[in-house]
């Protein structure tokens, strides 16, 4: 009988929000999919090992901290032993813990942004490059927003997004950058629409503008995050170099600006 073909994801930032939710969704609806589930701190994630016992010998929670390459090369360690390679690779962990604007943000606010949204996405690619390549079908997505777009509508509002904005901006460049280094990749940014997560929940908290709680006064039926975890696995999974390489995709299809 052959073997049958199972792919093998990595989501990074597993442990709540978008994240736990693309893992949850993976293992529901993908039978043969193997997942490795990257959390900061794999033993106290209580979410990640419930699903571990539902779905057992189907996923391995694996320490994952953004640009942290002794952590990532022994993540990607563990991957080349076990199965050898990634087919796909979700680079969705990720921070907003500020809005302050401009005029007031500090320098340490700002690094943190770009250590974590950026700079850990270019650490993990550099660690699965190579797992990637031995891939039939080898994608590495990134997980951005419509707070990054330059053309858009939030950089034009008073909510204070500079160090999130900003630094999402230069991940879709990164990832961008990334596609046209790497022709045998599927690589893009992709902005899910606004989910009610922790980190929704904390801007709406913090922005003192008073936008982001409009925002959702206006769109009182957003969907949950596992209904755009579905989503955002559906584009993941039917994308192509030809078709979405180094492109700016939305969860809605909706063509959004860089
Ligand atoms: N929520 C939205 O409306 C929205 C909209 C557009 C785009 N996004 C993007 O979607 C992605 C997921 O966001 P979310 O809403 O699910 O946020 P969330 O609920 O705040 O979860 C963020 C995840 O990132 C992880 N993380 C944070 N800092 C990390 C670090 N230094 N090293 C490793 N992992 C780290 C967190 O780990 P811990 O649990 O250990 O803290 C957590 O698992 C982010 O990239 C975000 O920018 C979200």
């Amino acid at each position: 009988m052959p073997a049958i073909s199972s792919t093998i994801y990595f989501v990074s930032g597993a442990n709540r929000g978008l994240g736990l939710s693309l893992v949850s969704c993976i293992l529901d609806t993908h039978e043969t999919a193997f997942v490795y589930a990257g959390a900061r701190e794999p033993e106290k994630s209580d979410a990640l090992k419930a699903l571990e016992i539902k779905y057992p010998g189907r996923m391995s929670i694996i320490k994952y901290v953004a640009a942290d390459s002794t952590a990532n090369a022994a993540f990607a360690k563990a991957v080349e032993e076990r199965h050898g390679h990634l087919d796909t690779v979700i680079a969705n962990a990720g921070i907003w813990n500020t809005t302050a604007n401009v005029a007031e943000v500090g320098v340490a606010a700002m690094e943190e942004h770009f250590h974590v949204n950026v700079m850990g996405t270019i650490v993990l690619f550099q660690s699965v490059q190579d797992l990637l390549k031995k891939s039939a079908a080898p994608r590495f997505i990134t997980i951005s927003t419509v707070v990054s777009c330059i053309g858009g509508i939030m950089v034009t509002l008073p909510v204070g997004s500079v160090a999130y904005g900003a630094s999402k901006a230069a991940l879709n460049w990164v990832t961008r950058k990334i596609h046209f280094e790497n022709e045998w990749l599927t690589a893009f940014p992709l902005s899910p629409r606004p989910i009610a997560t922790d980190m929704l929940h904390y801007s709406i908290s913090a922005d003192t503008s008073g936008w982001m709680k409009k925002w959702v006064e206006l769109n009182p039926d957003a969907p949950s995050v596992a209904d755009v975890a579905v989503t955002v696995l559906q584009i993941v999974d039917e994308s192509t170099r030809e078709k979405d390489g180094g492109e700016f995709r939305h969860s809605e299809g909706k063509e959004i600006p860089w």
